[in-house]
């Protein structure tokens, strides 16, 4: 059985494009078979994310009938499939996200997950996604706005009839500031499902095109995001300790309480 997933937020910028790539480099790394398939129309990005290099056929030339899905697949070294977006003005113009239903019924049956790098916003494209798949993975950060955008989206996947799998609280620090656990759970109704702390390596995972699971392993976020795989899997993984911080990191911490 294919499991359909489409990483949601209403605001953009808060993990999304990130928390995809890692999902699906982790499932693939258990041996799940994965596609992942950027629904970004208009500011694609999952392809730098993955190093996936100028493709001849991007998600919008299937969009517009002018190349097959298969056509459009690009392995990444991993193994991890990836379907990108195009990136040119002239895909930018001419792309309607309607198709993007009967690509995902034909994606039916070739992978064990199917997960779309949602779109931000609340318009057409990002609707579209909702639409084409069965499954949401709400991803948020611990503040205000994004939590009331996410609540947005929590709406608009219910009237689809979406499976709401829990919520993905990103970028967490644990300042005082934030919006805790609880806090989101009661405002959003919904379980959060994983908590991926603040990580400066997300950055340079970014830039060097690799996601962070691959990466950087022993970082507390990327061992999150493979617990969140492990999980929507149904796969029992025992997670490594995150790495500890250096001694003379562990000498001022003791100094500072
Ligand atoms: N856990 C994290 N720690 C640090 N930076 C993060 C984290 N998650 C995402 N980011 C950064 O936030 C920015 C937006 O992330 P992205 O995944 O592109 O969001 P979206 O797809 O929702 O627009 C990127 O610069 C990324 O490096
Ligand atoms: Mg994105």
């Amino acid at each position: 059985m294919t499991r359909l997933i489409c990483v949601a937020s209403g605001k953009g910028g808060v993990g999304k494009t990130t928390v995809a790539s890692n999902l699906g480099a982790a499932l693939n790394e258990f041996g799940v078979s994965t596609l992942l398939v950027d629904g970004n129309l208009t500011t694609p990005h999952l392809g730098f994310h993955l190093g996936v290099p100028l493709y001849p056929k991007t998600l919008h030339d299937v969009l517009r009938g002018d190349a097959t899905i298969d056509e459009a697949i690009y392995v990444h070294p991993s193994g991890l499939k990836v379907i990108p977006g195009g990136i040119s003005i002239s895909d930018l113009k001419s792309t309607k996200p309607d198709k993007l239903a009967e690509i995902f019924l034909e994606l039916l049956g070739t992978h064990d997950f199917v997960i779309l790098d949602g779109a931000a916003g609340l318009g057409r494209e990002p609707l579209s996604g909702l639409e084409a798949t069965d499954e949401v993975l709400v991803v948020t950060n611990p503040d205000l706005p994004s939590v009331t955008d996410a609540l947005k989206v929590i709406k608009l996947s219910e009237e689809f009839g979406s499976h709401i799998l829990g919520v993905v609280l990103n970028r967490v620090t644990g300042k005082l500031h934030e919006l805790t656990v609880d806090d989101v759970e009661s405002l959003l109704g919904y379980p959060v499902i994983s908590t991926i702390p603040e990580e400066p390596k997300i950055h340079e995972s970014i830039a060097s095109k690799t996601p962070l699971v691959m990466l950087a392993p022993e970082t507390k976020a990327a061992i999150e995001m493979k617990v969140l795989a492990a999980k929507l899997a149904g796969i029992e993984w025992t997670p490594p300790k995150p790495k500890e911080a250096g001694l003379l990191a562990r000498l001022f911490g003791f100094l500072r309480k």
